[in-house]
C-alpha cells in the first residue's frame, strides 16, 4: 500500500515513465522507418532481359547455380523436382550425407552407413545432369545420438577415418566437390579463448586443432576427384564479429595451406539478412580477393535471405530480399575464383528458415528465388541479372 504523500509523486513518476516511453516507442517507430527507406528502393524493378533457366545463365559464364533439397521433397514433390531439374546444375542433399538430420541417419549406429536416401538423389541429380555435392563430413553437429557415448580421445581418429574412407568411398568419382570440413571457427570468435578462433568441438578436443588437416588428407586420398572444401558462414558483414570470423578463417586457411593440407576452397555459406545495414562491399571483396590469393577456388555454398524482421508487406519484402540478392552476388561474383552459387533451398515451400527463423507476424518466410507455388519471384530476378552482368572464368 503506497502511502498518501507519496501517491502524488509516485503518479507523477508514473506519467513521466510512460511519456518516455511513448517518446522510445515513437523514435523507434521513426527509426524502424528510417531503416526499411534504406532498406527498400521502391524504383528498383529487377528487370531481366532474358528468361532461362537459371543453371543456363550461370554455365554461360562457366558458373554453377544449385540449390540444397531433401530426400523426401525429390522423392515426393513431382513439381517441385522438375523445377529442380530444371533451374539447377548441382544438387546438394539439406540432410541426407549428414551422420544423422532431421529423420535421415546415414550413420544408425557405429558400425552401420545408410546410404539408400543419398543414393536415391544421385541418382536423380545423373539422371537430370545435375552436379552432385557432399555436405558435411566432419561437423560439431547433426552427429548421432550414439556418438556422445562411443567416440573418446583413443578412438576419434580411426572414427573420422573410418566415416570419411567409407563415405568418400562409397561415391569415389562421382561427387563435384565435399565440405569436408563446416564451421569450425567459433560463432563469435571474439568471444573465443583461442588466439585462432577455434570450436572447440569433439573433434578439437579429441584430435586437437590438426584434426582439420587429418581430415582434408584422408578425404584427398578417399576421392582425389572431389574439389575439398572448407565450409563455414558469417562472413558477409561489416560487423565486428564478421570481421573477426573472416580473420579467423583466412588464418585458418593460410595455416592449412602452408603446411600442405590439399583444401581446395573456401565454402562460404551466405546466410544472409534482409534487414541488415551492416553489407560492405569493399570489405567483402577485399577478403575474397585474400582467399582467392591464396590459390582457393570459393563457392557460396548455402545462400539465403532471412526475412523474418522485414515488414510483413509482400512487395517490399520481395524487393528488400531481391535486393540483398543482387547486391551480394555482384560482389561475389566479381571475384573470378567464385565457381559456384548454391542457395540452401530452391523455393520458400522448403526453407529450414521457417523452423528455425519464424516471423513473430507468423507470415511465411519468403527467403529463396521460388516461391511456395514454385513461381520466380524479384530474387529469382536478382539472380538471372548477377549471373548475366557476371564475367565468364
Ligand atoms: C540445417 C538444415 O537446413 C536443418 O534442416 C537442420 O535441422 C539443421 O541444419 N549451416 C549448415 C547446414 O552447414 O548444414 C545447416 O542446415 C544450416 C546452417
Amino acid at each position: 500500500m503506497i502511502p498518501p504523500i507519496n501517491r502524488r509523486r509516485f503518479l507523477r513518476l508514473g506519467l513521466g515513465a510512460f511519456a518516455s516511453l511513448g517518446t522510445v516507442l515513437g523514435s523507434r517507430s521513426i527509426l524502424q522507418k528510417h531503416k526499411l527507406s534504406a532498406l527498400d528502393n521502391p524504383s528498383r524493378d529487377f528487370a531481366i532481359t532474358e528468361w532461362s533457366p537459371l543453371r543456363e545463365l550461370a554455365a554461360n559464364k562457366d558458373i554453377i547455380f544449385g540449390a540444397s533439397a531433401r530426400f523426401d521433397q525429390v522423392m515426393s514433390d513431382k513439381q517441385f523436382a522438375v523445377l529442380l531439374a530444371q533451374e539447377c546444375r548441382l544438387l546438394v542433399p539439406e540432410w541426407e550425407l549428414k551422420w544423422s538430420a532431421g529423420d535421415h541417419h546415414l550413420r544408425p549406429s557405429p558400425g552401420e552407413f545408410d546410404f539408400a536416401a543419398a543414393d536415391a538423389m544421385l541418382s536423380f541429380a545423373q539422371t537430370h545432369h545435375l552436379l552432385f555435392r557432399g555436405h558435411a563430413l566432419i561437423w560439431h553437429e547433426s552427429l548421432p545420438k550414439w556418438f556422445q557415448k562411443v567416440v573418446n580421445h583413443q578412438n576419434a581418429a580411426k572414427v573420422m577415418k573410418h566415416h570419411i574412407e567409407t563415405v568418400m568411398g562409397h561415391y569415389r568419382g562421382r561427387m563435384h566437390s565435399w565440405d569436408v570440413v563446416n564451421e569450425a571457427i567459433e560463432y563469435d570468435p571474439l568471444a573465443s579463448q583461442r588466439a585462432d578462433g577455434l570450436r572447440q568441438t569433439p573433434w578439437f578436443e579429441f584430435l586437437g586443432p590438426d584434426y582439420i588437416d587429418f581430415a582434408f588428407r584422408i578425404a584427398a586420398k578417399a576421392d582425389p576427384d572431389a574439389l575439398l572444401v572448407y565450409n563455414d558462414f558469417g562472413l558477409d558483414y561489416n560487423t565486428a564479429m564478421d570481421k573477426a570470423k573472416r580473420r579467423a578463417v583466412l588464418g585458418l586457411l593460410k595455416r592449412l595451406k602452408a603446411k600442405g593440407t590439399p583444401v581446395h576452397a573456401l565454402g562460404i555459406q551466405a546466410h544472409l539478412r534482409g534487414d541488415s545495414l551492416d553489407f560492405d562491399p569493399q570489405s567483402l571483396r577485399q577478403f575474397l580477393k585474400e582467399v582467392a590469393a591464396l590459390d582457393l577456388k570459393i563457392l557460396i555454398t548455402e545462400m539465403d535471405v532471412n526475412d523474418s524482421k522485414l515488414p510483413a508487406d509482400i512487395q517490399k519484402r520481395d524487393r528488400i530480399v531481391a535486393g540483398v540478392y543482387e547486391d551480394y552476388l555482384s560482389v561475389v561474383l566479381d571475384e573470378p575464383a567464385v565457381i559456384a552459387v548454391i542457395t540452401w533451398g530452391l523455393s520458400d515451400r522448403y526453407t529450414y528458415l521457417s523452423e528455425f527463423f519464424p516471423r513473430a507476424d507468423h507470415q511465411p518466410v519468403r527467403p529463396l528465388p521460388l516461391d511456395t507455388n514454385l513461381q520466380p519471384k524479384l530474387a529469382w530476378n536478382a539472380l538471372a541479372r548477377a549471373f548475366q552482368k557476371a564475367q565468364k572464368r
